[in-house]
């Protein structure tokens, strides 16, 4: 299906931020950019910034650390957020994830980052200095933000929020075929996949603040019959629907 261009949308509040929220393989991040390119719109990746500080407390603490004892560190060492250099900023309409003058890069999507943000998005202290980089990016420009808590906690007044939702088992389907797409050899199972995912959730969900929830007054869309087309499609939909 073809995707509606913005000048169907007709004028757009200036500096509006705009929120996906949704658990972990719900197609958040990939239709967040999509969204932001269609409008001319940043696309804020919150995960990416929790990931930047997760990489960076890990370069403090030193190589060879199980998540465990990466978990009793952080919460013992008590580190500054502040102290760590950690920056988002935006260059050419994109997020750019720094420590100190360094781009991190993919070096923030590597499973052994994965397996140790919990401790840091769990720290309010943490997710303070997410919500300040969040916060500060919208005072700039048009926002599209993706992550867990932006429309309940980071922009509870933001003009639309979407929440998307699969199933686990969809979700977990879904992750089957990138990890084969960048690795055709990859022999992990759909079975732990999911079990993984369903693992993120329950943490996402039980953290103590910033937790995964739906905001009231979100959009819910099912992304699980939906290629990316169709989601990017509804989401269009709302848009000329409230402006
Ligand atoms: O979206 P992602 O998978 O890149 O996010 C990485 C982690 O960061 C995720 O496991 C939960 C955490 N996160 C969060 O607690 N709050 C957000 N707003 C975004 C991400």
């Amino acid at each position: 299906m073809a995707t509606k261009r913005i000048c169907d949308l007709g004028p757009v509040e200036k500096r509006m931020v705009i929120t996906l929220d949704g658990p972990a393989g719900s197609g958040k991040s990939t239709i967040a950019g999509r969204l932001a390119k269609e409008l001319g719109f940043v696309h804020a990746d919150s995960g990416a910034m929790y990931r930047t500080l997760t990489l960076a407390c890990m370069r403090v603490l030193g190589p060879g650390q199980t998540a465990d004892d990466f978990g009793r560190d952080i919460r013992e060492a008590g580190i500054d957020p502040a102290g760590l250099d950690c920056h988002a900023r935006i260059e050419n309409g994109a997020q750019v994830n720094l420590i100190g003058k360094d781009d991190v890069g993919s070096e923030i999507r590597t499973p052994l980052v994965t397996a140790r943000i919990r401790y840091i998005a769990d720290s309010r202290a943490f997710r303070e200095a997410v919500n300040t980089m969040l916060r500060d990016f919208a005072t700039t420009t048009d926002l599209v933000v993706d992550g867990r808590d932006i429309g309940t906690v980071v922009f509870p007044e933001a003009g639309l929020k979407f929440y998307l939702d699969a199933s686990s088992e969809t979700r977990a389907a879904r992750r089957l075929r990138e990890f084969r797409l960048r690795d055709p050899s990859f022999e992990g199972s759909l079975d732990r996949i999911q079990a993984d995912i369903e693992r993120r959730d329950r943490e996402d969900r039980d953290r103590p603040f910033g937790a995964l929830q739906r905001p009231a007054d979100s959009i819910l869309i099912d992304t699980s019959t939906l290629d990316p087309d169709g989601v990017l499609n509804r989401l269009l939909g709302h848009l000329q629907i409230h402006f």
